[in-house]
C-alpha cells in the first residue's frame, strides 16, 4: 500500500477536521501517500483532490466543520456514478479510502467496497443515529453547543416567568434533545420515539409558575415537531408568555470538545492501521470506551441507531 485518500461527506460535524488530521499523520508515520478528496463523493466523480501534508492539516484540530468540504452528491446514488468513482480512485492510484460521514456515506461506502475498493468507515454525524457506535464523531460537541444556548435562555427566561421552546436537529432521531434535556434539567422533551400529551404540558406548565418557579424550558427534536407549533399551542390553551429557539445549524459548528478531538484521534489512525493489515468494509464505532469495527453490511443493514432505554428510563426518573 503506497497511497491512500480521506473524504469527509453527509452533514458536517465538528471533529471532522481532527479525523482528517489523524487519518494525515497516520499515513505519513507509515510512509504512505494521504490524498484529501475534496467535497465528498463530488470530488471522487469530479476528480478534485490535493495531497495532504502535514502543514495541511496544521492548526486544523481544533476548527469545526471540515477543510476538505463536505457535499450531498446525487450522482453518487447511481451506478454510473459509482463506476466513475472507482475509475477515478483507480487512476489516482488510491489504494485504500476513508470515509467520514453519517449513515448515506456509509451507505456509498459499502457501495464501493463491494466493487473492490479497500475502505474504512468513520461515523460522524451530530445526530447519534448510526448504529454499533455509542458516540458519533460531533455529537458530544453539538451537545456541549446545545447545552450552552438552553442555560442562556434558562437566564433570560427566568427574569421574565417565561417558558422557552427549544428545537434541535437530529433528523428523526431524539438522542440530541433527550439527553441535552437531561443535562440542562429541562422540564420536558419531546422526541420522536415518545408520544406527548400537550394538554398535560400546559397543565403542568400552570402548576409550575402556581408554585412560583420562574421558566420552564422544553426540549423539541425536529424529528418530534415544531418548537412553533408547541409555542403556539400553549399560548392557546394557557395564554403563557412562550418564546422559541430553533437551534439549527449552530449545532455543528464551533470547536470539538476534548471528547471528540481524542475519538477522532482514535479512530482517524485506528483506520490507517486497518487499511495497512488489509482490513475493508468496516466502521469504527466506540462500545463501551473501546473502538471496536464492524462490517459496513451490517452496519447498513440494521438502520437506524435505537434510542437507548435506559436514557429514557432516566429521562423520566429525573421528571423529564
Ligand atoms: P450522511 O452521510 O450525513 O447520512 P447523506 O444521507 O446525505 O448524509 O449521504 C451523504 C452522501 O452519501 C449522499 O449525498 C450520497 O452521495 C451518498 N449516499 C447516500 N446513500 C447512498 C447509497 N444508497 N448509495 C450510494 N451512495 C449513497
Ligand atoms: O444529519 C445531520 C443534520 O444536521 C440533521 O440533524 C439535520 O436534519 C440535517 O443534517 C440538516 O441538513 P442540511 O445541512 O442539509 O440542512
Amino acid at each position: 500500500m503506497k497511497r491512500i485518500a480521506v473524504l469527509t461527506s453527509g452533514g458536517d460535524c465538528s471533529g471532522m477536521n481532527a479525523a482528517i488530521r489523524a487519518v494525515v499523520r497516520a499515513g505519513l508515520s507509515n510512509n504512505l501517500e494521504v490524498i484529501g478528496i475534496q467535497k465528498g463523493y463530488q470530488g471522487l466523480i469530479d476528480q478534485q483532490y490535493e495531497l495532504l501534508t502535514t502543514k495541511s492539516v496544521s492548526s486544523k484540530l481544533q476548527v469545526g466543520g471540515t477543510f476538505l468540504q463536505s457535499a450531498r452528491c446525487l450522482e453518487m446514488l447511481e451506478e454510473a456514478g459509482q463506476n466513475l468513482a472507482i475509475d477515478n480512485l483507480k487512476e489516482m492510484g488510491i489504494d485504500g479510502l476513508v470515509i467520514i460521514g453519517g449513515d448515506g456515506s456509509h451507505r456509498g461506502a459499502l457501495k464501493l467496497q463491494k466493487r473492490g475498493i479497500q475502505v474504512m468507515a468513520i461515523p460522524a454525524s451530530i445526530d447519534n443515529d448510526i448504529p454499533f457506535t455509542d458516540m458519533s464523531l460531533g455529537v458530544d460537541t453539538a451537545l456541549n453547543n446545545i447545552i450552552h444556548a438552553v442555560d442562556c435562555l434558562r437566564d433570560t427566561a427566568s427574569s421574565h416567568d417565561r417558558t422557552f421552546v427549544v428545537e434541535t436537529m437530529g433528523r428523526n432521531c431524539g438522542y440530541l434533545a433527550l439527553v441535552a434535556g437531561i443535562a440542562c434539567g429541562a422540564e420536558y422533551a419531546l422526541i420522536p420515539e415518545s408520544s406527548f400529551d400537550i394538554d398535560e404540558i400546559c397543565g403542568n406548565l400552570r402548576r409550575r409558575f402556581q408554585e412560583g418557579r420562574d421558566n420552564s424550558i422544553i426540549m423539541i427534536a425536529e424529528g418530534a415537531g415544531k418548537a412553533q407549533d408547541v409555542a403556539d399551542q400553549i399560548k392557546d390553551r394557557i395564554g403563557f408568555e412562550t418564546r422559541i429557539m430553533v437551534l439549527g445549524h449552530y449545532q455543528r459548528g464551533g470547536s470539538p470538545s476534548s471528547f471528540d478531538r481524542l475519538l477522532a484521534a482514535r479512530v482517524g489512525v485506528t483506520a490507517v492501521e486497518a487499511l495497512l493489515q488489509g482490513e475493508s468494509g468496516e466502521m469504527l464505532g466506540l462500545s463501551c470506551g473501546a473502538v471496536v469495527q464492524t462490517d459496513l453490511e451490517k452496519v447498513v443493514q440494521a438502520g437506524r441507531r435505537q434510542i437507548d432505554e435506559t436514557l429514557l428510563k432516566l429521562a423520566a426518573t429525573l421528571g423529564i
